[in-house]
């Protein structure tokens, strides 16, 4: 078996996506070591599945970072969330329903990834999250969504993306029959094949055209 790709997974809510990965990892489908799991909330349901699984658990909350500058508060709650995962000795980071705008610093550029609920760039963006993204998708009368894993940048949803799943919208879809075959049919495959990916080196990043592009490499047989 390939070595494990050492991860820290960032919560702030269900923590299903969390849980997704614990079972792959279980199943020995996905090469990946979760060693911690950071969570913007004590109270996050997720946390359940870090102890189910005797993983450490980093609770950092923006709130004990409040300055008179924003961008300050930012940056000190960021560099509090990287701290940890730089201490924890993890390679990459998945947000896993993290709902926080994180400054990348420079160690972990194009090593931070997160899965959003529709086919970027379509539905993506501030303030367009869980529930909103599904309305959205149905208000434009969309026949097809899905799931995006992208790296992460300063922006929202706006990173290089790494793969991407297809389901269809249904005529009588409402957002939660949308977002469960979303989750299920779309998220749940795409993280963990993303990830498999990079445990794998099939990942590379390069500069098309001026912009930061992802190339898979496929899977040789
Ligand atoms: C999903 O909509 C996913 O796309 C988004 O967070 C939601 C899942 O949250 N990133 P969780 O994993 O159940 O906490």
């Amino acid at each position: 078996m390939a070595e494990k790709l050492p991860i820290a997974v960032l919560i702030s809510g269900t923590g299903r996506t969390l849980k997704n990965l614990l079972d792959r990892i279980e199943a020995g489908s996905l090469d990946v070591e979760v060693r911690l799991v950071v969570s913007s909330s004590e109270r996050a349901l997720g946390l359940q599945y870090a102890e189910q699984n005797n993983i450490p658990i980093a609770i950092v909350k923006s709130s004990e970072f409040i300055g008179k500058d924003d961008d300050d508060s930012k940056a000190k709650f960021s560099a509090a969330v990287f701290d940890a995962c730089r201490k924890a000795d993890v390679q990459y980071v998945a947000m896993a329903g993290y709902l926080k705008l994180l400054a990348i610093p420079d160690d972990f550029v194009e090593k931070v990834l997160n899965i959003h609920p529709s086919l970027l760039p379509k539905f993506g963006g501030k303030g367009l999250y869980g529930r909103r993204v599904h309305h959205a998708v149905l208000t434009a009368k969309e026949t097809i969504s899905g799931a995006t894993v992208h790296f992460v940048n300063d922006e929202f949803d706006a990173g290089p993306i790494i793969l991407q799943k297809t389901v269809e919208v249904l005529p009588n879809d409402t957002i939660e029959s949308l977002s469960d075959r979303v989750l299920e049919r779309a998220e749940f495959e795409a993280y963990p094949e993303a990830l498999q990916a990079i445990a794998e080196n099939r990942v590379e990043v390069v500069t098309i055209d001026g912009q930061r592009r992802v190339k898979v490499i496929e899977k040789k047989d």
